[in-house]
């Protein structure tokens, strides 16, 4: 029997422009739960990539005097460069372009035409241009489309629809019967005071006449398909759908879609509904975040107050960022970005709270015990406070990952480092080694710190990777435990004896500057 995979997914980013802070909050937040998940010794299929048809993506690009083909090509490789910098380790990267994921698009559309999911009519409405989407009279805001607040125009063409609206009060029923579905609660309940409404058939095909950048949809070659209802399938084709059942029997449901909060509709109503109609399992959650925001807009290109992630990783570190990213709001709320915020952050509890103690703990090991792990009595050492909430974190982050808020997480981590400066205040090591009496109690003062980092730089792994790398390295932690096996180590994880390197500092102090946009 092959076991299940923990199956995680990020939205796949428009290629219109080059990702910003909101797409590399989404991809930090799902790469951390999937080392997590990894960590504690799941099998984990962590899937983003970029949606590449659509009016946006054609519009761009004969802007540009380019293909859309070309203009794709040319802009996958900046979403992927920026992955690879932010240590964001996907298991696949799926391109609406690929060849087996139209495959796959073609295989639902026959599907649910032969179901009687699908069918055609003569449709009259109000276009979205920018959003392609379809609004009714009532659905208007002020005569504008009720997403983007811009002009739409009257269209009466004929179409193919999706029936949504015959599994409504089942959709209702779900959502309202398994609270893990959407989440936060707030956004599911959104979701229910949206299903309240009448809810209307979806509009899936566009005609080629007025869009060619798009999957040809295989009943009528006139029309190609709406690049929501291509997208979402992107879940289910990644993973083998009606092409390799054994691969996709692993992988589905999938766990978590993690998506920003603009995007919910369309994952909370139509995916489920599409998966329905196809006859399979729903997806255990839905996670919805909110935007990075700055001088109260979100931020996007199109208002051009957009934060290039690479710049900011570059210049203070790719840990830095993703300390940032994880730790500024709660999941599922907004953030405001400044950078002189990020700055602010990035001393206190960077620099101060982890690097000095780092520091400190490095350099009094070097200087009183020249650099090798002291031994002492194991129940002495126990019986520190500092000790045993290091070796009691981890079911403490365990829980607050399961409840999806890496916030909370970290600020638990953050708790036994302040508590580890707090202490070396206390211990006051540099006198206890004027009086040869107190050896022993310099030992343990020294043993405890090193006990509660080597914690720290375990269960830090998922969130700063490269600092706890460093950190377990410089520990002598070669071969660490992972966090499902992390208690059997509990009192050998520093083995006395072992030299430990205090290294350049971990977050270098930062320069006084002016500030600069990023
Ligand atoms: N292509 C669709 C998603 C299809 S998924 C099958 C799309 N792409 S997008 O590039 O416009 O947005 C991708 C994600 O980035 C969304 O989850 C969106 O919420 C997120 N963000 C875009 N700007 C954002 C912020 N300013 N802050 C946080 N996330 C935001 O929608």
């Amino acid at each position: 029997m092959t076991r299940k995979v923990s199956y995680i997914t990020t939205p796949l980013y428009y290629v219109n422009a080059k990702p910003h802070i909101g797409h590399a909050y989404t991809n930090v937040v799902c790469d951390t739960f999937a080392r997590f998940w990894r960590l504690s010794g799941q099998d984990v299929f962590f899937l983003t990539g970029t949606d590449e048809h659509g009016t946006k993506i054609e519009k761009i690009a004969r802007e540009q005097g380019q293909t859309p083909e070309k203009f794709v090509e040319e802009m996958v490789p900046h979403f992927k460069a920026l992955w690879a910098k932010l240590d964001i380790r996907y298991d696949f990267f799926i391109r609406t372009t690929d060849a087996a994921h139209k495959r796959t698009v073609d295989r639902v559309l026959q599907k649910l035409v032969e179901s009687g999911d699908i069918y055609e009519k003569e449709y009259s409405g109000w276009y979205c241009m920018p959003c392609e989407s379809f609004w009714t009279e009532l659905q208007l805001v002020e005569g504008k489309c009720p997403d983007c607040r811009r002009e739409v125009q009257r269209l009466q063409e004929k179409n193919y629809f999706f029936k949504l609206n015959q599994y409504q009060d089942w959709l209702l029923q779900k959502i309202q019967a398994d609270k893990a579905f959407i989440q936060p609660e707030m956004r599911r309940n959104e979701i229910l005071g949206f299903l309240r409404q009448p809810l209307e058939d979806l509009c899936i095909t566009r005609p080629k006449a007025r869009l060619g950048w798009g999957i040809p949809f295989a009943p009528n070659p006139e029309f190609v398909v709406y690049v929501w209802f291509d997208a979402l399938i992107n879940y289910v084709s990644a993973v083998g759908y009606l092409q390799d059942a054994v691969q996709f029997s692993m992988h589905w449901p999938a766990d978590l879609h993690v998506v920003g909060k603009d995007i919910l509709r369309q994952h909370a109503v139509y995916w489920p509904i599409m998966l329905k109609a196809c006859g399979l399992e729903q997806p255990k959650t839905i996670l919805a975040h909110g935007w990075w925001t700055m001088g109260g807009d979100k931020v996007s290109k199109s208002r051009g107050n957009s934060v290039d992630p690479w710049l900011l990783s570059q210049k203070y570190g790719v840990d830095a960022f993703r300390y940032f990213l994880l730790h500024e709001v709660t999941l599922g709320m907004d953030g405001a970005f400044s950078e002189g915020l990020f700055r602010e952050r990035y001393t206190t509890a960077l620099a101060n709270d982890l690097g000095n103690l780092w520091h400190r703990y490095a350099s009094m090991l070097a200087k009183y015990f020249e650099g090798l792990v002291p031994e002492t009595n194991e129940s002495a050492l126990a019986a520190f406070e500092l000790v045993t909430r290091g070796r009691g974190l981890l079911p403490k982050v365990s829980q607050a990952m399961a409840a999806y808020d890496p916030r909370l997480a970290l600020d638990l981590i953050w708790e036994v480092l302040v508590r580890g400066n707090q202490f070396v205040e206390e211990q006051k090591p540099w006198v206890l080694a004027k009086d040869p009496a107190k050896t022993g109690d310099l030992k343990l003062a020294i043993a405890a710190l090193g006990d509660a980092l080597a914690h720290v730089a375990v269960i830090l792994r998922p969130f700063l990777p490269h600092t706890a790398e460093t950190m377990l390295v410089r520990l002598g932690l070669t071969a660490p435990p992972n966090l499902a096996n992390l208690a059997e180590f509990e009192r050998a994880l520093l083995k006395p004896g072992t030299r430990v390197e205090r290294g350049d500092p971990l977050f270098p102090k930062l320069e006084d500057e002016v500030e600069e946009k990023v």
